[in-house]
């Protein structure tokens, strides 16, 4: 959450920031700013709201500047108004900073402080500390106020003291630098950093001096450090193509997203390139964690495990496993599943792990983000950028990875020649099945059935009920209506007392074990008046539902991938039926780097 971004060049580098700012504008969007020297003076202009607000005030300024930085704000302390988005600018207005993420400390600092502050954040207390401490150079200036700092940051920092550098430090939040023909960069987003010949992923305590020329790294003993060079892929990040909406044009991106993950795993031996034979011979436990929708992911991940496999299985939330006093036995492999990579709390949840020498499994979208790095063995899903804040194909690769994950384990403990490769086959073959012109269709038309709703109620079991409570989030993150997600044989117990003439209940019945048991509960809902709206692949009767989706007759291990998208679908139709911006949802942000 918020995007920092910054760049030195040989030109004006203002039009670069603000396209590098642009493409982070998922980390946050409520406010934006960009500081930058002009003649020897430290300037800024900030805008509340998108960055297509920043953009235009920018446009009336028309700075030139060789040295400038850039933030997207997702609003930590205090409101999302004009003084408290960044940069911020020192009194004596030499300094100015960008920040992302979150100063513990802030309000102890403050208060020793003791002089005025403009803005209710945690980030401007830096800058004062700064202003005190400066000592005619910046990086030491850096590096005395870092070890006052307890919390997570990525600094970017200009000065009109030094005004051909521009100064970079990092903790825990995730940070980027870069080098182009053009000048050197930084940013809080390895995918954001646009074009360089290579990058280098910064690690905690570095602080690095950018010149136009070349990037200078150093530890907190200020002792040049060298770093991996990295080459950054190009991504697309800005590039909306034919569709109105980043989440539109990622849920039809989901075959590709599903094959691309499957070509990197689809043989035994890619496996065991990145997961050795006798680690999963030694497995008795295994824990899955994530937060939101990657946790969904995790609980159909078990229950696809289970379905395969004799070994414990047990899901976390990260937010909760970190506080947890559960200690897990020596033998548990965990696996943590992030879209982005940089999630706080599951990075914390790792680090954890780790500390209890447990071997680890990451399951990330984003090559060299954070998880990838600490994680001892690493699965990429190959979903390419996801924007929209609302996760879709990332989720569906998620599940991809879980299946081929899952017949892997088969394979070595139950010495079963194979299994890799036919579902890796079943997965291409089922990605085939997901037409989405028909899904299209088939969700504009229910969501035009919904939309007007307060709330609403879905409901599954097993496969099914995971399938619910992703399908529920989607629509409640995007369209704002209250959805709730309930495993069926649950609604009996309490809940089943808000079901009335107007409630829609989304039921989901594709487990044919399961047929009879599910009926039951729909009729329940519709003796109470409830307007149910039935997914299943079956022929079931159904007179008195109000709706109902007829499935393809795929293998029905398989379905959570086909009927996701359908769901994803109608949020995205909910939401623009709703006058909403499905990307950017109120108060949400992609990537979560705070906890
Ligand atoms: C919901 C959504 C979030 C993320 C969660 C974890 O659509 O995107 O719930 O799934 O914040 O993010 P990652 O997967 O990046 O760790």
């Amino acid at each position: 959450m918020c995007g920092i971004f910054g760049m030195i060049g040989k030109s004006n580098v203002v039009p670069n920031v603000l396209g590098g700012i642009e493409g982070l504008e998922y980390r946050g969007y409520d406010s934006a700013g960009i500081g930058y020297i002009e003649k020897n003076k430290v300037k800024v202009i900030k805008q509340v709201g998108e960055i297509k607000n920043l953009k235009t005030e920018v446009g009336r300024v028309n700075p030139v500047s060789f040295n400038c930085v850039a933030h997207t704000r997702w609003a930590t302390h205090g409101k999302p108004n004009k003084t408290n988005a960044h940069p911020f600018v020192s009194t004596n207005k030499d300094f100015c900073l960008v920040h992302n993420g979150i100063i513990e400390n802030y309000a102890e600092l403050k208060k020793q402080l003791n002089c005025k502050f403009l803005s209710e954040t945690d980030s401007e207390v830096i800058l004062k500390l700064i202003e005190k401490y400066y000592c005619e150079n910046m990086l030491e200036t850096l590096v005395k106020v870092s070890k006052l700092l307890k919390g997570s940051y990525a600094l970017a920092i200009i000065s009109s003291k030094e005004p051909d550098k521009l100064f970079v430090s990092k903790m825990v939040s995730p940070c980027v630098v870069g080098i182009s023909a053009d000048g050197t960069k930084v940013c809080s987003d390895i995918n954001g950093i646009g074009k360089v010949d290579y990058s280098y992923v910064l690690e905690n305590n570095n602080f690095a001096v950018l010149t136009v020329d070349g990037i200078k790294i150093y530890n907190e003993k200020l002792e040049q450090v060298k770093l991996k060079k990295i080459k950054v892929e190009k991504s697309d990040i800005n590039n909306k193509g034919k569709f109105d909406y980043f989440m539109q044009k990622e849920i039809y991106e989901i075959p590709n997203s599903v094959n691309n993950t499957v070509n990197l795993y689809q043989t035994f031996e890619q496996f065991e390139k990145v997961l050795p034979k006798t680690i999963v011979k030694k497995t008795k436990n295994i824990i899955i964690v994530g937060c939101g929708t990657a946790y969904h992911a995790g609980l159909m991940g078990r229950k696809i495990f289970e379905q395969n496999l004799n070994i414990n299985i047990k899901n976390e939330l990260a937010s909760e496993f970190i506080y947890s006093k559960f200690v897990p036995p020596k033998n548990t492999l965990m696996i943590f599943v992030s879209q982005s990579g940089e999630t706080a709390d599951t990075l914390k949840a790792l680090k954890i792990a780790k500390q209890y020498g447990l071997k680890t499994i990451a399951i990330t979208n984003v090559k060299n983000s954070s998880i990838s790095f600490i994680a001892d063995y690493c699965f990429y899903t190959l979903a390419g950028a996801e924007v929209a804040v609302a996760s879709t194909k990332a989720y569906v690769s998620q599940l991809s990875m879980f299946y081929l994950l899952a017949s892997y384990f088969k394979e070595v403990i139950m010495d079963k020649i194979g299994l890799v490769e036919s579902t890796a086959n079943n997965l291409k073959n089922i990605s085939k099945q997901i037409n989405l012109t028909k899904f299209n269709i088939l969700a504009n038309n229910v969501a035009n059935d919904i939309y007007l709703s307060q709330s609403l109620y879905m409901i599954g079991r097993n496969f099914d009920y995971v399938t619910a409570l992703e399908s529920s989030l989607k629509l409640k993150e995007i369209s704002y209506i209250h959805s709730e997600a309930y495993a069926s044989g649950e609604l009996k117990h309490g809940t089943i007392s808000l079901i009335d003439n107007n409630t829609f209940v989304f039921a989901f019945l594709t487990e044919k074990d399961l047929l009879e048991k599910s009926l039951s509960n729909v009729n329940e809902v519709i003796s109470r008046g409830g307007k149910v709206i039935l997914l299943t692949q079956y022929n079931l009767k159904s007179d008195n539902v109000y709706k109902l989706i007829k499935l393809n007759n795929i293998d029905e291990f398989y379905m959570p991938i086909v009927v996701i998208v359908i769901m994803q679908l109608i949020a995205f139709h909910v939401s623009v039926l709703k006058k909403l911006n499905p990307d950017k949802p109120r108060s949400l942000a992609k990537s979560v780097t705070v906890e």
